[in-house]
């Protein structure tokens, strides 16, 4: 006992010697503006934010200083010569707006920053930087290249175009200090300098509607150069640019054909710069070995057609063509701040099945998008044909009929003698097989592998539980999230579609964000959408509108409102709700104007509750899903949700006075609602489940009708569902929520658990290893039913880590968490983590019928009110130790069947007898 005051002294004393009361609290992670890789901003006010840990309990920040200094050598001598905050009275650590200098084009800008809590300073943090983009249009000096029509080598029928390669080079005549390229490569590039790809990034830059705007990528060239003579090449895939698919100008949007401009700014050690540019000196082709490309069908690569050296400086370019000067694209320039694609794992096979000589069937035992790298060894001009499916049919052959027409084949032509290895780099396809065929030789597992391509992203969530079934459609879901990362959000990454649409995400985006780090992509999702809205406000099915469905429906871009608030919930990000405002105001104003019939109800639906599941499996037998049942109950519903977060958003943004113009609106729409679709029987509509969840959910019941809608919505599940669902993309987002807040958490258990139709475990049952867009995807028609779609995820992510862990934001992105699990009867575990913005937010609890052992993880400046399931505190421990004098844990009050306690950040680890 004496050894551990002596020690806690001597700690302590060290502690004030260095200037640091407590040398345990810290900095650890810093982010600008949300980023993931902060090379090129063209934000001008930059946002900071940081995490702090500390091994001290209750640490609440009660200021910051930050530095922010255009060199390494200043910020590591505490200069702040472009801003330095000085000692800011404030807890806020997420989103600090820069307010130094103005920042030009190209600044470099390196930070750190200390905070002064509670319990003591912390020291600086480790150094991060950021670096600005090109602000101005200006600062573009070259010119766009390109081809502008049809060569020899396209396919003008198919929609893939031969690759186009550009080249040029150039000569740095002094030492280097840094090289930066800016490159706008569209639809898709990839940048060579000397014969070696720069970054990692795939499928780059990110698709937009290249009208509105075009996405820039800035690449650090400077480890990569030197003094002396240079060569850069750049190939063009088609991407989204060149539409992969022609014949439906009135619909699919096309934009032309492959350009690209870049320059590349060099400052040599001297201090001097020069620029180097696209221009009409640059060489191009189309002759070279990727022969044809696009999304859909695949690409094609012939090895005997390769440029050895194409990139690289002498190689002989005379019979290359003069890149020419092509018109521009018309979109505004902007940096990409959301991440590429990258190849993020590498999956091998686990069989490979022949099939007849020279063709194989390879399983890679798991369904996600990308494509296959192979080895090959073989005769000059023999043909590996590359094709991909989701699943296989009765007699073990790919099945394709559910990709339409998308070919998702690649071709490999050999050059011949050496081992060759090739992957593709302008397609992706989604799919668990792969049949090869015209395979020279034996074809081993070793030989192929499973590239996974997905735009790059952190893994922020865990979860595991004592339900294996629960575990495994996390899992599941995982996959299914990740694979239709595009750099929009994609339906689903195997068909002829792959298209952002708004109707799949409203909730299932806020489920993904406890999985993965989305809040960039999600935030360039909002631009695409408000960009893609109409002057007179109409919004879109699809954003981008690669396809053209404005259909006006509340349901579809009424997920402009949902994906805003969901970043502003579990992000704090107040500027994506200042930006929008403006447009999602017109939305609804246009909607609202065009659409109220003359009882106030909101007429205009386009899907209805899109594939809800038939009755039986039997009745869905071979049925296409698609037909479509529009309802106004649920764009009515829909549209007072609406009123209602457009109200909250209005005082967030300092437009208060419209905020007396939505609650109204409200009100009366409320009482139109239930004028129309209330029944005296106590139900709403035709009765559905998903009709009664809405009006439950989006509390449009009135109070003296509660019991008995609740009474049906639960009757409905039990008796007519035996306790399933019923429910498709609309009413499935608020289900497992619905009945939770009903007290009925353990129907929603039920609901999750079950493995017999229609439910998630009745897809990995029959196979699934991710999520399919049908609750029947077994026996319904093939063609709409793909095996690996987000939208039937409904609320399902959401409950797991807000309702079973307890994971969720009470107050300003989880300052305040409310830890409030569901403890059901037969769920005995539950093990849940989530990196918020703040730190890491954990909870795991284990129950058996003596007591109940719960740890939970408070990041440094967060709090949590924690209910705990006791009759009262006397029954609670803490470390072991009785309730009371327990640092960081605050009685509040005992409650009807839980204790509620206010608890500082910190670890802890109650236990409660039972
Ligand atoms: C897509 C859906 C989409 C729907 C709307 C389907 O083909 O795959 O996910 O929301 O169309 O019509």
């Amino acid at each position: 006992m004496k050894m551990n005051v002596l020690t806690y002294g001597i700690i302590l004393l060290l502690a004030i010697f260095s200037g640091n009361l407590h040398a345990a609290t810290q900095v650890d992670e810093l982010r600008c503006e949300l980023l993931v890789n902060p090379q090129g901003i063209d934000v001008q006010q930059p946002r900071l934010s940081w995490k702090i840990t500390s091994g001290e309990r209750a640490v609440v920040q009660t200021g910051y200083h930050v530095l922010v200094a255009s060199t390494i050598e200043n910020l590591n001598n505490n200069i702040g010569d472009l801003w330095d905050s000085g000692h800011t009275a404030s807890s806020n650590s997420i989103s600090v707006y820069y307010a130094g200098k103005g920042l030009g084009s190209g600044t470099e800008a390196y930070w750190k920053v200390k905070i002064y809590s509670n319990k003591g300073e912390s020291a600086w943090s480790a150094p991060a930087s950021w670096s600005m983009g090109l602000l101005h249009y200006k600062d573009w000096a070259g010119r766009w290249i390109g081809f502008d029509d049809y060569q020899q080598t396209d396919d003008k029928t198919s929609g893939q175009l031969s690759a186009r390669y550009f080249r040029k080079e150039f000569a740095l005549r002094k030492p280097v200090k840094k090289a930066t390229a800016y490159i706008m490569g569209l639809g898709l590039y990839e940048l060579y300098l000397n014969g070696r790809k720069v970054g990692d990034q795939v499928l780059a830059p990110s698709p937009t509607d290249y009208t509105k705007n075009i996405k820039y990528n800035v690449l650090d060239l400077t480890p990569l150069v030197k003094e002396g003579a240079h060569a850069i090449g750049v190939i063009l895939g088609n991407g989204r640019f060149y539409a992969m698919r022609q014949a439906k100008p009135y619909k699919v949007k096309s934009f032309g054909f492959p350009k690209l401009q870049m320059q590349v700014k060099v400052t040599y050690t001297d201090g001097t710069t020069e620029l180097f540019k696209t221009d009409d000196s640059w060489k191009g082709t189309t002759e070279g070995p990727i022969t044809a490309n696009n999304e859909y069908d695949g690409e094609s690569y012939d090895a005997r057609k390769e440029m050895p050296g194409w990139a690289t400086v002498g190689f002989d370019d005379k019979a290359w063509l003069k890149a020419e000067y092509v018109q521009e694209p018309g979109g505004n320039y902007e940096a990409q701040l959301n991440a590429n694609m990258k190849v993020m794992q590498d999956i091998p096979p686990v069989s490979v099945t022949k099939k007849a000589a020279n063709k194989y069937i390879v399983d890679f035992g798991q369904n996600f998008s990308g494509w296959v790298k192979m080895r090959v060894r073989g005769k000059q001009g023999t043909e590996v044909k590359l094709r991909f499916a989701e699943s296989l049919t009765a007699d073990g052959e790919l099945f394709t009929t559910n990709l339409r027409d998308a070919k998702a084949t690649d071709l490999y032509i050999l050059k011949g003698g050496e081992q060759e290895e090739w992957e593709p780099r302008f397609t992706y396809h989604g799919f668990r097989y792969v049949e090869v065929d015209g395979y020279p030789g034996n074809l081993q597992a070793a030989d192929i592998v499973g590239r996974f391509v997905y735009d790059e992203m952190a893994n922020i969530g865990t979860f595991h539980s004592s339900n294996a079934l629960l575990n495994q459609i996390h899992q599941n879901a995982w996959w299914g999230i990740a694979s239709n990362y595009k750099g929009i959000p994609v339906d689903c990454p195997q068909r002829n579609e792959r298209q952002p649409w708004l109707g799949d995400r409203p909730t299932s985006a806020y489920g993904e964000s406890f999985l993965f780090d989305n809040t960039v992509l999600y935030s360039k999702w909002l631009e695409d959408i408000r960009l893609s809205q109409k002057e007179d406000g109409a919004i879109p099915d699809v954003a981008p509108a690669f396809w053209r469905y404005y259909s006006d429906n509340i349901s579809w871009p009424g997920t402009y409102l949902f994906i805003a608030d969901m970043l502003y919930q579990q992000t704090g990000d107040i500027r994506v709700l200042e930006t929008h405002y403006p447009a999602m105001k017109k939305w609804m104003e246009y909607m609202r104007l065009r659409y109220t019939d003359k009882d106030g109800i909101i007429t205009k639906d386009s899907y209805g509750d899109w594939c809800f599941p038939p009755a039986s499996i039997e009745e869905g037998r071979g049925k296409i899903a698609d037909k479509k049942y529009p309802s106004a109950l649920i764009s009515s519903a829909f549209y007072y949700h609406l009123l209602h977060t457009m109200q909250r958003f209005s005082v967030l943004t300092d437009n208060a006075k419209d905020s007396v113009i939505y609650a109204d609106q409200a009100l009366q729409l409320r009482k139109d609602f239930n004028t129309r679709f209330y029944n005296a029987q106590g139900y709403y509509g035709a009765n559905t489940l998903t009709d009664n969840l809405l009006a439950m959910y989006f509390n449009l019941v009135d109070d003296e009708n509660r019991q008995q809608l609740a009474a049906r919505i639960v009757d409905i599940v039990e008796k007519e569902n035996k306790g399933h669902l019923s429910t498709g993309v609309i009413g499935t987002q608020f289900i497992m929520r619905t009945l939770t807040e009903m007290g009925r958490a353990d129907l929603a258990y039920g609901i999750a658990t079950k493995n017999t139709y229609p439910s998630w475990g009745y897809m990995i049952e029959n196979g699934a290893t991710t999520i399919w867009e049908l609750w029947n995807g077994n026996t319904a028609h093939p063609k709409m039913n793909s095996q690996n779609h987000v939208m039937m995820l409904g609320d399902l992510l959401v409950w797991y880590y807000e309702n079973l862990a307890g994971i969720k934001t009470e107050t300003n992105a989880f300052e305040t968490i409310h830890m409030n699990p569901s403890f059901i009867s037969g769920l005995t575990h539950v093990d849940a983590s989530y990196q918020s913005l703040r730190g890491e937010i954990s909870s795991s609890w284990t129950m058996d019928k003596r007591q109940m052992l719960w740890k939970i993880r408070i990041p440094a400046n967060s709090k949590a009110r924690v209910f705990i399931p006791a009759s009262a505190p006397t029954a609670i421990t803490e470390g072991g130790k009785k309730l009371g004098q327990i640092e960081g844990v605050r009685y509040v009050e005992t409650q009807k069947d839980k204790v509620l306690l206010e608890v500082g950040s910190g670890e802890y680890e109650f236990k409660i007898k039972r």
